[in-house]
């Protein structure tokens, strides 16, 4: 039986301990300052940045960012990006990637967003409502792997009309 594990906002205190975890997790710093940058900038959600604690530790961590879909250069609609999500090393495979990815997305449709799009493993998103993108007519700026490039509808239909390039606030341009 897993441990039981909180899902709560950020606070000040946890940045550092953010930092490692992401850093573990993806074995580089990368997105660690990609999660910096985010939060200096005014692209920073503070209520999208969620911390998994067990036993009073970070052991995991995830990020929500306002994107834009943008078609024939105008903005058509308004979405989220999910990047990074991160789990600690040592705890992997237990479910908390999944905790925080169900309990962001919902925190995401509370507060009234109707789309996520994510950048990732295409055996692992599809279980909280990520399908391929690319068929919907979106369209990733950057170049990715087949089936990397996801959707989730946080309203039925949502993506139905939607059609463009996703355009990252300009932190992301530099990682
Ligand atoms: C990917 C990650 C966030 C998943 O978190 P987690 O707490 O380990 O995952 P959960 O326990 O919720 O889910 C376990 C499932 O994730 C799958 N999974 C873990 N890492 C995976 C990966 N790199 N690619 C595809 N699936 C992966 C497991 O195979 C398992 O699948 P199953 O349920 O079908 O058996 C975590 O492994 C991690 O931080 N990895 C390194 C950083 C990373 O790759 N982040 C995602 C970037 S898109």
């Amino acid at each position: 039986m897993p441990r039981d594990v909180l899902i709560r906002p950020e606070g000040p205190a946890d940045h550092a301990a953010i930092h490692d975890c992401i850093a573990m997790a993806f074995d580089r710093d990368d997105e660690a300052r990609l999660v910096a940058a985010l939060r200096a900038s005014r692209w920073f959600i503070p209520e999208l940045s969620l911390v998994a604690v067990r036993e009073g530790r970070v052991v995991g961590h995830v990020l929500f960012s306002p994107i834009e879909i943008v078609h024939n250069d105008r903005p058509v609609a308004d979405a989220l990006a999910l990047a990074p999500l991160a789990v600690r090393p040592e705890v992997q495979d237990q479910g908390i990637g999944s905790q925080l990815a169900r309990a962001g997305l919902d925190t995401c449709r509370e507060r009234g967003n109707r789309l996520v799009i994510v950048v990732g493993h295409p055996t692992y998103y599809p279980r909280f409502g990520f399908k391929p993108a690319g068929p919907f007519g979106l369209e990733c700026p950057f170049e990715v792997s087949d089936g990397a490039f996801m959707v989730c509808e946080l309203v039925a239909g949502a993506v139905a009309n939607v059609r463009g390039l996703v355009r990252y606030p300009p932190p992301f341009s530099a990682f």
